[in-house]
């Protein structure tokens, strides 16, 4: 039977107005569309409760400020409206968006700094980059890229959030050539840097080590690293080698869109006996039940719409 809610596919708010996912439309000469001149942000609503939605707006607006841009609303209003498209969703496990582009040029325009602006945000069903039984089962087949390296920091600055994912769709199709599910990009210079949408963990030596540099700084990765600290493991943030990676007692792989995943081969060798690892399964746990803890999350109130958030007061800043 088909759902009476138009928005249950998902939910997007567009120049001030919420719509269902399958109507929402970019305009066309939106720089973030033609130049990919924006950030971005992710969080994930679970069980009916958004997670670490304030890292995500604090990670949002420090983006914005190092590209410069200034958010055509303001935090509390950009929060309203991401919590709004969940509520109208009626989804309650959900990859929730905002986007902020630069801004739709007038004619003939090329200066970055004359544009005003835009925000986009929607929510859909929860996305997995690595789904549950392919976590259970051991976890993803992963290779370290060979003829792909990830953007240079000094070009594109992957602490901010950002849509440059050519290196990492071209990773990704040079994963599926050698019969693996995800690549892992280095630096071109021997050094892990991170995947598409996530960051890289190896245990190596009694201590969990993830790369500092040329990685998004990711919100799963912070909680991961939190989760290790309070089981007392060390956690390193620093260069990692690919050669360490090679010898990792276990591999887990960090997303907003996924958790804490498990890593079951690395170009085509298992990582320890190939089942999730004692250290990955302890950390992937405790991540998914902090969900429900009220000091990192909250509960969506699917009450009544409110028409107030996100129509008229923002909508005349857009
Ligand atoms: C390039 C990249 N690295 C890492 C991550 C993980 O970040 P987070 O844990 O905040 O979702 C993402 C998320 O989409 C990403 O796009």
């Amino acid at each position: 039977m088909a759902s009476e809610n138009a928005f249950s596919d998902g939910c997007a708010w567009v120049e001030g107005e919420y719509v269902p996912i399958s109507e929402a439309r970019v305009p066309i000469l939106d720089t973030g569309f033609v130049r990919s001149d924006l950030t971005y942000d992710v969080a994930a609503v679970w069980r009916g409760r958004f997670f670490r939605l304030d890292d995500h707006l604090d990670r949002l607006w420090r983006g914005c400020e190092r590209l410069r841009m200034t958010p055509p609303a303001t935090r509390e209003e950009v929060r309203a409206i991401m919590i709004e498209t969940v509520r109208r969703s009626g989804l309650q496990d959900a990859y929730v968006e905002v986007v902020v582009t630069r801004g739709v040029p007038g004619a003939g325009e090329r200066d970055p700094r004359r544009l005003t602006p835009r925000l986009y945000a929607y929510a859909i069903p929860y996305v997995w980059l690595v789904n549950p039984d392919m976590q259970d089962q051991g976890g993803a087949d992963i290779i370290v890229a060979r003829t792909t390296r990830r953007i240079p920091p000094g070009a594109v600055d992957p602490t901010v959030k950002n849509f440059h994912w050519g290196d990492l769709v071209r990773g990704l199709y040079e994963a599926y050539d050698r019969g693996a599910w995800l690549p892992v990009l280095t630096d071109g210079d021997g050094l892990v840097t991170e995947g598409p949408g996530f960051n890289v963990f190896a245990l190596v030596d009694g201590a969990l080590k993830t790369p500092e540099r040329g990685v998004l700084l990711g919100i799963t990765r912070k909680t991961a690293m939190e989760i290790a600290e309070s089981l007392d493991v060390p956690v390193h943030v620093g260069d990692l080698p690919v050669s360490d990676l090679y010898r990792a007692e276990e591999i887990f792989l960090t997303s907003t869109a996924g958790g804490v995943m498990p890593v079951a081969s690395l170009d085509g060798v298992p990582v320890g006996d190939s089942k999730v690892g004692s250290l990955t399964s302890r950390i992937r746990d405790r991540y998914w039940d902090l969900h429900s803890d009220p000091a990192l999350s909250f509960a969506v109130d699917y009450g009544e719409a409110s028409d107030r958030v996100g129509t008229a007061s923002v909508r005349s800043t857009v």
